[in-house]
């Protein structure tokens, strides 16, 4: 079998340069040779990325709070649906599940907690990791879509994503005076100026669909000339899923992201799609293909005003650490015994620190909640 950058290369010359989005789907979910779904750790120390679940479980414990708000608030219902998309190494189910157990009981005998991933070596390493955590295995049951939960669809419940939007591939964009053009993933030729390190180079061509420009002007933006932005028109698709399937209930995004003024502002110039390898940046997504991470933050404007074209309402849009610090987490650490010498204390100090202090993982993570009430 060829390796993959062989295999986009051979789609590539049979059909012509292919979008950017097209080029990351590939790269990242390609059924056998993505970066998500080909054996191998990718996130926490062993990976390229941490994401908050590998900081400490108490990051778990906190969401758990706040379903257990949200159920309540539901009239305690007799069944209760989480639904989590992209679970990666399925630690966060693990500590929400175990939170649940041990501080919200009424909650967990009412709980059935669905997991929808993508990648089947991700799915193996979550069962692994679930099926030996302290939550009842009856608990968890792998999905690949929300409609599976049945006709009824989520009665009650509440759908969860950590990082997920973030990881949907992307459109790339240019401003070229008063044109809005698209960058396409071509392959090298002689004429271009080439990056030596890839047989891939980004061709400037008109919009591939027009709900690109449509993006634009709905938020009345309009990027400088030169800019390159990214627009998430997967993320869109995942709402209209997440809503025609819940009837009473929450969603709760959390990731990396801006509103749309700040994403697309002049200082963004060349827009913020990343790679990480090994837990270094990397400017470059036409190398290393299949090998590295590839990622874009979330434009968290168009997930509220998609979501109540929808039927989603937004009730809460938050900082990471202020949602954290609104949930409770410094009680945690007033509940720790005799900190002086307690090694506990100093682990969940850091953990804190690094989920809540500027400079760590706080400043730029937003959570967003929405809800929707659909009268059956
Ligand atoms: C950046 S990782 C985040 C993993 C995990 N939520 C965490 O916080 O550690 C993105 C995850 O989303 C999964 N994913 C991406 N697109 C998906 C989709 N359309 N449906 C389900 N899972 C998806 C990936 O395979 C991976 O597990």
């Amino acid at each position: 079998m060829p390796d993959l950058a062989g295999i986009i290369q051979q789609e590539i010359a049979g059909n012509g340069p292919i979008t950017f989005a097209r080029f990351m789907e590939q790269a990242l979910y390609h059924p056998e040779l993505g970066y998500y779904t080909s054996p191998g750790a990718k996130i926490g120390r062993a990976g390229d990325f941490y994401t908050a679940p590998t900081v400490n479980p108490l990051f778990g414990a906190m969401l758990a709070r706040r379903i257990d708000q949200m159920w309540v608030a539901s009239g305690r219902p007799e069944q209760w649906v989480v639904a989590e998309y992209g679970p990666g190494t399925g630690i966060l189910a693990r500590d929400i599940a175990t939170a649940l157990q041990n501080n919200h009981p009424d909650l967990y005998d009412v709980l059935t907690y669905y997991l929808i991933e993508i990648s089947s070596a991700l799915k193996k390493v979550q069962q692994e990791i679930l099926w030996n955590s302290p939550a009842d295995n009856d608990k968890f049951c792998w999905i690949d879509r929300l409609a599976e939960i049945g006709p009824g669809h989520i009665a009650n419940g509440c759908v969860l994503a950590n990082e997920l939007v973030d990881a949907f591939p992307v459109h790339l964009v240019r401003q070229e005076g008063n044109d809005l053009q698209e960058l396409y993933v071509g392959l090298c030729g002689d004429d271009d100026d080439c990056n030596s390190s890839s047989v891939f180079s980004l061709v400037a061509g008109p919009l591939s669909t027009p709900e690109l420009a449509e993006y634009f002007s709905m938020q009345n933006i309009r990027l400088e000339n030169g800019q390159q932005a990214e627009v998430n028109l997967q993320a869109r698709q995942w709402l209209a899923e997440v809503a025609g399937h819940l009837k009473h209930g929450y969603l709760i995004t959390i990731d990396y992201g801006a509103t749309s003024r700040e994403l697309y502002a002049a200082h963004r110039f060349n827009g913020t799609l990343r790679c990480f390898y090994k837990h270094r940046l990397v400017d470059n997504p036409l190398v290393n293909v299949g090998g590295q991470d590839i990622t874009a933050h979330v434009n968290f404007s168009t997930l509220i005003t998609w979501g109540k074209q929808l039927g989603l309402q937004d009730i809460e849009l938050a900082t990471q650490p202020q949602f954290l610090l609104n949930m409770g987490i410094l009680d945690i650490l007033q509940k720790q015994p005799d900190y002086t010498s307690n090694p506990e204390f100093n682990k969940i100090t850091s953990a804190i620190k690094q989920l809540v202090l500027p400079g760590g993982m706080g400043d730029i993570f937003k959570v967003l909640v929405q809800q929707c009430s659909f009268s059956s």
